[in-house]
């Protein structure tokens, strides 16, 4: 959705993105409210209600956040409100002219329970301010934050166009068209990176594609709350909050997540790209948190047998659950991503396979029959490299003796 502003469409809009109905549904009750138009006006809202797709009480919740928001972000001053764009886990877009520029902004209004959160307004803030000082075309640039009428807000570059989350709607991607949009992602987060920033948040709905084709990777320096377990749990049994693509050090609640939380959520999102599956499914964000941790991830050209080796290989390490075993930085990562647009193989990920292999039998973590295979023949080398150099000593300790004894 780009510029509509009525109301049944924010409110169909933010009922399927907080998981409330399916888009089917949606579209479903919009064919409907058009042809019961003809005779008789009807809210969608009142038709969701009817054709039994959400309840009364979730619709007077939905409408009544819809209003709140609405008062506080009328009260910033300088900027001239254009209507809503959209709604997600944890905030409200809309679309605004910044006056003293007379240019389109998109601004984010962060619900009312963050301001009680002393800690977290500290790095709303904090990390406004370093997302500031990057310049980027595949970031969306943010302009400024601040506070009005008890809501805190971030003010961003407007984007003309959709997420990645929309496509994958409507199906998986080429592998060519996938890596194309994942490059782009990669440079945004090297560059931010290099700035000491992490986005923590990279998924297919902080992903655009503007009218120009060019990605933008959006949130950035819109911090995250205190943990990430405790963002996760609070989004618990939400459709939209689910953790897909959250990074398994993320669910440990570790302090010092680095660039490479980045490289685990950009993997997530380029296997639902091109298998239009997610990584791990479950009934709730707990169980799905639990398959990150543990499970094994089913290798990307097992769902979809057309993706080449190189392609499963790269998401493979981008996805390993130990931070250790992924790429190093993003710069390796593009390595092996431009290889794969040029049809070589991926060889930064030939490299760190076999490193994990190794550190993972020091460690003494049991690994896969076919990694043993592998590891056993090189233990074969080394035994019989010792052997000869054993031999090769003790024929010439015996020279020695021999001599010494003549
Ligand atoms: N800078 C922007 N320009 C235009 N639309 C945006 C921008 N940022 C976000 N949006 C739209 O608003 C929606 C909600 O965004 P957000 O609150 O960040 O939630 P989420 O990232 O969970 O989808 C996005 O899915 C997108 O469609
Ligand atoms: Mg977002």
């Amino acid at each position: 959705m780009t510029s509509e502003t009525s109301y049944d469409t924010v409110f169909g809009k933010m009922a399927v993105d907080q998981g409330l109905c399916t888009n089917k549904e949606l579209r479903d009750s919009v064919k409907e409210l058009q042809e019961r138009r003809k005779v008789n006006p009807v809210m969608l809202q009142e038709l969701l209600i009817e054709l039994g797709y959400i309840t009364a009480t979730q619709a007077e919740r939905l409408k009544r956040s819809i209003r709140d928001n609405k008062a506080a972000v009328h009260q910033i001053p300088g900027y001239k409100i254009l209507g809503k764009v959209g709604a997600g886990a944890m905030a409200f877009v809309y679309k605004a002219k910044q006056l003293s520029l007379n240019r389109t902004v998109a601004i984010k209004v962060l619900p009312r329970r963050f301001t009680e959160n002393p800690e977290y307004v500290q790095r709303f803030y904090k990390e406004g301010q370093a997302a500031g000082k990057l310049n980027h075309p595949n970031i969306v640039q943010a302009i400024d934050v601040g506070e009005a009428g008890g809501y805190h807000y971030f003010v961003m570059e407007y984007v003309e166009g959709k997420t990645i989350a929309d496509d994958i709607a409507e199906g998986a991607f080429s592998e060519k068209d996938a890596i194309e949009i994942i490059i782009q992602v990669a440079h945004a987060l090297a560059h931010a990176h290099s700035h000491g920033l992490v986005h923590r948040d990279v998924k297919p709905k902080n992903i655009m594609v503007n009218q120009q084709n060019v990605v933008k990777l959006a949130d950035m320096g819109l911090a995250r709350e205190t943990t990430d377990i405790e963002a996760a749990q609070s989004e618990a049994g939400k459709a939209y909050g689910t953790p897909y693509y959250i990074a398994p050090e993320q669910i440990r609640g570790k302090i010092d997540i680095d660039g490479r939380a980045d490289i685990y959520g950009l993997g997530a999102t380029f296997y639902h790209m091109v298998t239009g599956q997610v990584p791990f499914t479950g009934d709730d964000s707990s169980e799905i948190m639990k398959k990150h941790l543990r499970e094994k991830l089913i290798p990307p050209d097992h769902i979809n047998t057309a993706l080449s080796a190189g392609v499963s290989e790269v998401i493979e390490i981008m996805m390993a659950k130990r931070r250790e075993d992924r790429y190093n930085s993003v710069e390796e990562l593009l390595v092996d991503l431009e290889a794969l647009r040029e049809g070589h193989p991926p060889l930064q990920a030939h490299k760190r396979f076999d490193v994990s292999v190794l550190e993972r039998l020091e460690e003494g973590d049991t690994v896969e029959a076919e990694d043993m295979a592998e590891t056993e023949e090189r233990i074969n080398r080394y035994r019989m490299a010792v052997m000869i150099l054993g031999t090769v000593s003790a024929v010439a300790v015996l020279i020695i003796v021999l001599m010494l004894a003549l």
